[in-house]
């Protein structure tokens, strides 16, 4: 596109992902801690979030600007109402691909109206195969068989699909070879995520994170494993393949080997506030510049400049004199 951007560091704009809800129905220990995220915690307000015109009408203004990928996340985004209206919308704009992150417990209800709508693809995270220790680890109100009756009905509506485990150590990497025997052979690809230090509520320390290396090395102990390229060079995962042909796997290494260095990743909040890192303090408020009646061109202009003014790499550089003192949420931005 003519508009393409690039950043303080020479790094283009191709992905957006945008969160269309700070609630959600689980409250994982790492990411909204039921003590901090109780029935007294403040979320937006309906009038404060975008509406789904405003976000089709910005997504398509993203797209003039070289955004090719958008995905959907929370929160749950399945917790906003009519979610595949959304989907729909975004469908029209040509050139994106367009896919959701969700935590699969509403997935088997609405699966094959996101796929008629228009959805490519779909992220489901899953932390355990074992119901008890999926029950530890998202503090839900649901077991494992309904977000596996949620994998289940996406592949029914035939949604390619990704299964993203984050591992925190002393919780639940004994869950590593279980969730791989289970996945290998179904074609989906199944990736294992570092516990990352996102927010101020999870009380993140590196002793926590169950490295990349030890992941394989837990893997590769049953499962013999080979490297494969990274299918584009700002892809977030690292790939390996089993050698006996089981499928395909992928790590998310942002602690022990971050990739910041060709990161396009932009992040939109709930209320229209555009995030140039997951780990960063303050957002730039677009929302203010939509209401105001701001012509497409003019929005353009203004997120290009918010993107060239743009040199985070936190991951590259994470250290506490690094670490702004307040960090977003993971379920505010959606990881
Ligand atoms: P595809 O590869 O296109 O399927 O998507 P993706 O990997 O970009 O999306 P997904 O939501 O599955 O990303 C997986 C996880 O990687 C996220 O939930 C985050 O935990 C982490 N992640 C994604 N993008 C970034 C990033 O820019 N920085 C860091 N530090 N972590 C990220
Ligand atoms: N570190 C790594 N991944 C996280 N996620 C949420 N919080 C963290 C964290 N602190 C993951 C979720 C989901 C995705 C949106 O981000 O489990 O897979
Ligand atoms: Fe868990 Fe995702 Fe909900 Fe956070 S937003 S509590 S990671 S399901
Ligand atoms: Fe991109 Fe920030 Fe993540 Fe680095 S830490 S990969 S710059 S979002």
């Amino acid at each position: 596109p003519a508009g393409e951007v690039l950043d303080g560091l020479g790094r283009p704009l191709h992905d957006l992902r945008i969160s269309v809800t700070d609630r959600c129905n689980f409250r994982c220990t790492y990411c909204m801690p039921r003590d901090k995220f109780g029935r007294d915690h403040a979320f937006l307000a309906h009038d404060e979030i975008l509406r789904y015109e405003e976000i089709a009408r910005l997504a398509a203004v993203f797209a003039q600007l070289g955004v090719r990928k958008i995905r959907l996340t929370g929160g749950e985004p399945l917790m906003r109402k009519h979610l595949p209206r959304l989907v729909a919308m975004l469908a029209e704009i040509p050139g994106l691909e367009l896919t959701l992150t969700t935590n699969g417990a509403l997935l088997a209800r609405h699966a094959a109206d996101l796929k008629a709508a228009g959805l490519h693809r779909i992220t489901v995270s899953l932390d355990a195969l074992d119901d008890a220790s999926f029950r530890r680890m998202s503090d839900a109100g649901c077991g494992v068989n309904e977000v596996l009756a949620g994998i289940d009905a996406a592949q029914a509506a035939g949604l390619p699909l990704k299964v993203n485990m984050v591992v925190r150590r002393g919780l639940n990497e004994d869950q590593i070879l279980p969730l791989a025997r289970h996945f290998r052979g179904s074609g989906h690809v199944l990736r294992f995520i570092e516990y990352m230090d996102v927010g101020s509520s999870n009380g993140w320390r590196m002793d926590e994170v169950f490295s990349a290396q030890e992941i394989l090395a837990c893997i590769g102990s049953e499962f013999p494993l080979e490297a494969l390229d990274r299918p584009t060079p700002d892809a977030v995962a690292e790939r390996w393949r089993y050698v006996d042909g089981g499928g395909e796997i992928g790590v998310i290494a942002s602690v022990t080997r971050a990739f910041c260095h060709e990161c396009s990743r932009l992040r939109m909040s709930p209320e229209g506030k555009l995030f140039t890192c997951l780990f960063a303090s303050t957002g730039h408020d677009l929302r203010a510049l939509l209401r105001e009646g701001r012509t497409d061109a003019e929005l353009a202009a203004w997120i290009g400049s918010v993107w060239h003014a743009r040199t985070d790499r936190y991951s590259e550089l994470r250290s506490s004199a690094t670490a702004p003192s307040r960090k977003i949420e993971m379920s505010y931005i959606g990881g």
